[in-house]
């Protein structure tokens, strides 16, 4: 009897969910999904959030992991090495989130979902080649024109900072991996190519394994 009280209760705060925003999941979150976060919380992932019904119940966790910074997860530090922050939300993106988080989280007319199938990143992904397989200390026997790295793994890297001890004895930092789960499968790009020369040295605090990539 309680507990059917404490149901009763509970489905009816759910329908009498305040709305206090014009942000809606059809117009606007989910165009930010779209780009943002689908490659990982597709139709076929543990936690999908392609549609309205899947995305809602985790509403108040949305906000938090995206105000926090915590989604989409990077796996590196930042700062360390000149890698584009192409993941991250922009300020906006995270105030519109949580606006309609905290306005009620309404769906919205249906007709307004983006045209474009859910799950494919906005931007093409770059073309790159796969230049050289690096382990913990590698000579370079060529100049190389980085233009990113992609870890290889099979577990998550707790902590690796991958840096190219250059022949004129400095030392330039390329990335900090932190906590980086495979999973992810992630490309980290540099804002500018890093051109390395001859007999640069590379090392890593940890044994990681990773790939250089030139663009083609
Ligand atoms: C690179 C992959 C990736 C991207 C992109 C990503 N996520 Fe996640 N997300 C995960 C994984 C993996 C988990 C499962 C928890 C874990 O292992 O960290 C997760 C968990 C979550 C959770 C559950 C957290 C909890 O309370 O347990 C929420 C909510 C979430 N993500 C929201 C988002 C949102 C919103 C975006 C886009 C702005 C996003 N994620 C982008 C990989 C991703």
């Amino acid at each position: 009897m309680c507990r059917l009280l404490v149901l009763l209760f509970a489905a009816n705060a759910m329908a009498h969910d305040i709305i206090t925003t014009n942000l809606t999941f059809t117009r606007d979150i989910s165009r930010i999904f779209d780009r943002r976060c689908l490659t990982c919380h597709g139709s076929t992932a543990e936690i999908p959030l392609s549609k309205y019904e899947q995305a809602r119940p985790w509403a108040v966790a949305i906000k938090e992991q995206v105000l926090s910074r915590a989604m989409p997860p990077w796996g590196a530090v930042k700062g360390f090495g000149n890698l584009k922050p192409d993941h991250a939300l922009t300020q906006e993106e995270i105030m519109i989130i949580a606006a309609w988080v905290i306005g009620g989280a309404p769906q919205g007319n249906p007709d307004w979902l983006p045209k474009q199938a859910h799950g494919k990143p906005a931007m093409p992904p770059p073309t790159i080649k796969n230049a050289l397989t690096a382990a913990n200390q590698t000579t370079l026997t060529e100049p190389l024109q980085v233009a990113g790295i992609r870890p290889l793994a099979d577990a998550v890297i707790d902590s690796a900072r991958i840096t190219a001890r250059l022949p004129n004895g400095a030392v330039q930092p390329l990335i900090w991996l932190y906590h980086y789960d495979p999973k992810w499968n992630r490309d980290f790009l540099f804002r500018e190519p890093v051109l390395l020369p001859r007999g640069a040295v590379l090392e890593s605090t940890a044994p990681v394994r990773f790939v250089l990539e030139t663009r083609k």
